[in-house]
């Protein structure tokens, strides 16, 4: 029995961390979520993801997690993304629908960042 419970406590951990981070931040992961961020947000975030150039003005510039309005946390950034945020930014869960993309693409953003970023939020 005391083992059986140990198994079970065992899997909720794995399952809640596999929950929290299930595309771990890697080359490939980056790579994917360059890729569609290339394909579905430059018109309003920029080739860079700054939102300098040729864009709807209060795009968050998402190089900088100090200045986003929505938290820049990974789940924060999840969040926006498959539900939108503020007036102007749509939801993607229709045409990014696996949410391992989502994930990719939070991957992507957290690649813009500098190390010290990464770290703190
Ligand atoms: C139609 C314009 C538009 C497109 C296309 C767009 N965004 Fe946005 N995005 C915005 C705006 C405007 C905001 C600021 C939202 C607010 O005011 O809270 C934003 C905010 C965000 C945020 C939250 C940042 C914060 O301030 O908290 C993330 C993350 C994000 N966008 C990622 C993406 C990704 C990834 C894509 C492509 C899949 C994308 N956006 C495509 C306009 C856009």
């Amino acid at each position: 029995m005391a083992r059986f419970t140990l198994l079970i406590i065992f899997f909720s951990l794995a399952v809640t961390a596999l929950a929290d981070n299930p595309v771990p931040y890697s080359e490939e992961s980056i790579d994917r979520g360059s890729r569609l961020f290339q394909q579905y947000c430059t018109e309003c975030h920029g080739k860079d993801g700054r939102s300098m150039i040729d864009v709807i003005s209060n795009a968050t510039d998402l190089t900088d997690p100090e200045a986003y309005y929505n938290g820049a946390s990974r789940e924060d950034m999840f969040y926006s993304i498959r539900n939108g945020a503020g007036v102007a930014m749509p939801s993607w869960s229709i045409q990014i629908k696996d949410e391992a993309d989502s994930w990719n693409l939070v991957n992507f953003i957290r690649s813009l960042w500098t190390q010290e970023q990464r770290d703190n939020f």
